[in-house]
């Protein structure tokens, strides 16, 4: 974790008007799996949000400068750790956005939200990257190089298509770039089968380049910090998560110090002991002079135990700390800020001992400073990281889209072409494909008048909020309220949405020919199958 504490002058503002819920939230159906390479699906995104400690996106919507439509409308419905990024953003300062695509087929509409979640932060200022995972392509789905170049063609096409600025930002696919390999392995030093294993279901029969395709992820992620440590966000779907919880252990098990809270000289084992001592520490009366010992938390902690066990910490971490505060007996205990010296070296841990300004106490493993906040040394550990050839990570953050539904009802699948509506779909069958879609109507159009329709269960309501309203709320919010207030039928309703998405393809269409011209003159291979074989 980093030392940023979440802004305290934002007034929670809400949601503005428009929030869509397009038809995933069915009732009853209770499966939550994160899986990266399984079915893309989520029933119930509120359980992502206690189960996987994913935070909502709308508590912080008021702290993002000029939001996305898809973030006022909820279709990105959570975070890991956004608030830096966002306060970059405010502030004018360095950030980066990152994401990647695995081209196994067409590049479709849900794509797309990924394809304009970069384009966006690229346009609020972001160093924005575009990567086309084709190393997992190959080892996780099997696809021969040559599929791979044609489908990372279609990729990049319709990412610069859709206004990704490719003078400002980066495209790169992993097999060519030898330093997202490169790292790849320095972080594959801290990860081991285990942790695969437990986290994506790994086993024996798993293949090498598969584990491998894992770590050039991470490294992937982590790219846009090689030069410089800086808030760096990935959109992705949910089902990436996984991938972000590993990044950002990587992140922090890779840095030279860890920066905690302490008390006394000795080092508290668990989160739980820390917790613990900070509560004695605070619950101890101000010392008249300097004289408060660590004798005389432990008899305060005595005293209280059994409060102490009722409000949650359990007996082992009480006796924990009681043995270390009466070991420690008459040193005094006072809070102060510790730098653990984790992958450091000697040079490293003497020039941090050295710029620690005030008062410090070095011991053998790690340095106490007395004067400096939190935030103060995590800053400083990461100065003398970075001074000394680390690299000084911030844990990357993420936000998470909805999956859209599929135009046939169900999930949107590549092998049911019905369901999705490609980019590269002629715009007639676009335009079909939303005519035969399944809606949120009523049996009748006296019944859809009475009861009005159900936007909430629609996929084409969701097309209209995901994609064809744009960034005009006031036109997704007269579609949705004409249709739940019976005023709108489904008829009319899809005869405009197939319009729009027809146009949509057609606009879309002609400026991929316009890139697919120029798309010699960039910095990217898009003929890897002749240099390699399998
Ligand atoms: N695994 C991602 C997918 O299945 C692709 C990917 C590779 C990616 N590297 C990434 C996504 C880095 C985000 C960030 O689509
Ligand atoms: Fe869906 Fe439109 Fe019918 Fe409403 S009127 S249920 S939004 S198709």
């Amino acid at each position: 974790m980093t030392a940023d504490s979440p802004d305290s002058d934002f007034e929670d503002l809400g949601p503005e008007g428009v929030v869509t819920d397009g038809g995933v939230d069915a009732e009853g159906a209770d499966d939550v799996a994160l899986d990266p390479w399984g079915s893309a699906t989520v029933s119930d995104y509120r359980k992502l949000f206690a189960e996987f400690g994913i935070e909502e996106f709308d508590e912080l919507l008021p702290e993002v400068p000029d939001p996305h439509y898809l973030m006022r409308r909820g279709v990105i419905f959570g975070h890991r750790d956004y608030r830096p990024v966002a306060r970059a953003m405010r502030e004018g300062e360095d950030f980066a956005a990152l994401s990647g695509f695995m081209p196994t087929g067409d590049p479709h509409i849900g794509h797309k939200l990924v394809f304009d979640e970069i384009i966006w932060h690229q346009q609020q200022g972001g160093d924005a990257y575009g990567l086309i995972a084709d190393l997992e392509a190959h080892s996780a789905r099997g696809l021969t190089w040559d599929e791979i170049d044609t489908h990372a063609r279609d990729y990049v096409l319709s990412l610069l298509a859709l206004g990704f600025d490719p003078e400002e930002g980066e495209l790169y696919r992993q097999s060519t770039n030898r330093d997202v390999q490169d790292l790849a392995f320095e972080l594959g030093v801290e990860a081991n089968f285990s942790e695969l294993q437990a986290i994506y279901d790994f086993d024996g029969e798993t293949d090498v380049s598969h584990m491998q395709s894992v770590v050039t992820q991470m490294a992937d992620i982590l790219y846009p910090q090689l030069d410089e440590p800086r808030p760096t966000v990935i959109p992705v779907g949910p089902d990436q998560d996984p991938h972000m919880r590993l990044a950002r252990d990587l992140a922090a098990r890779m840095r030279y110090f860890r920066v905690t809270e302490a008390f006394a000289g000795f080092e508290v084992g668990e989160e739980d002991e820390r917790d613990l001592l900070g509560a004695v520490y605070e619950s101890l009366d101000e010392p008249a002079d300097d004289a408060l010992r660590c004798e005389d938390a432990a008899e305060a902690l005595r005293a209280d135990r059994a409060d102490y066990e009722s409000a949650g910490y359990d007996a082992a971490t009480v006796e924990g700390v009681l043995t270390k505060l009466e070991n420690a007996g008459m040193e005094p205990i006072r809070r102060r800020t510790r730098f653990l010296g984790r992958n450091a070296t000697d040079e490293a841990f003497d020039a941090l001992i050295e710029a620690v300004d005030g008062e410090k106490r070095v011991y053998d493993e790690h340095v106490d400073a007395f004067d400096l906040s939190r935030a103060e040394a995590e800053d400083l550990a990461r100065e003398i990281e970075v001074d000394h050839g680390g690299y000084g990570f911030r844990a990357p953050s993420s936000i998470y889209h909805r999956f859209m539904t599929g135009l046939t009802g169900g999930k949107m699948s590549s092998s049911v072409p019905a369901s999705h509506i490609s980019l590269l779909d002629d715009p007639e069958d676009g335009y079909d494909k939303v005519k035969a879609a399944t809606t949120g109507g009523r049996e009748t159009a006296e019944e859809q008048r009475e009861l009005g329709g159900e936007a909430d269960e629609c996929p084409v309501y969701e097309l209209y909020a995901y994609l064809l309203a744009g960034d005009d709320d006031e036109f997704a919010t007269e579609v949705y309220e004409e249709c739940v207030g019976g005023e709108r039928l489904c008829g009319g309703c899809k005869e405009q949405a197939a319009e729009l998405m027809a146009e949509f393809l057609e606009d879309h269409q002609d400026e991929r020919e316009d890139w697919a011209e120029k798309l010699d003159d960039l910095d990217i291979d898009l003929d890897v199958a002749a240099d390699r074989r399998g």
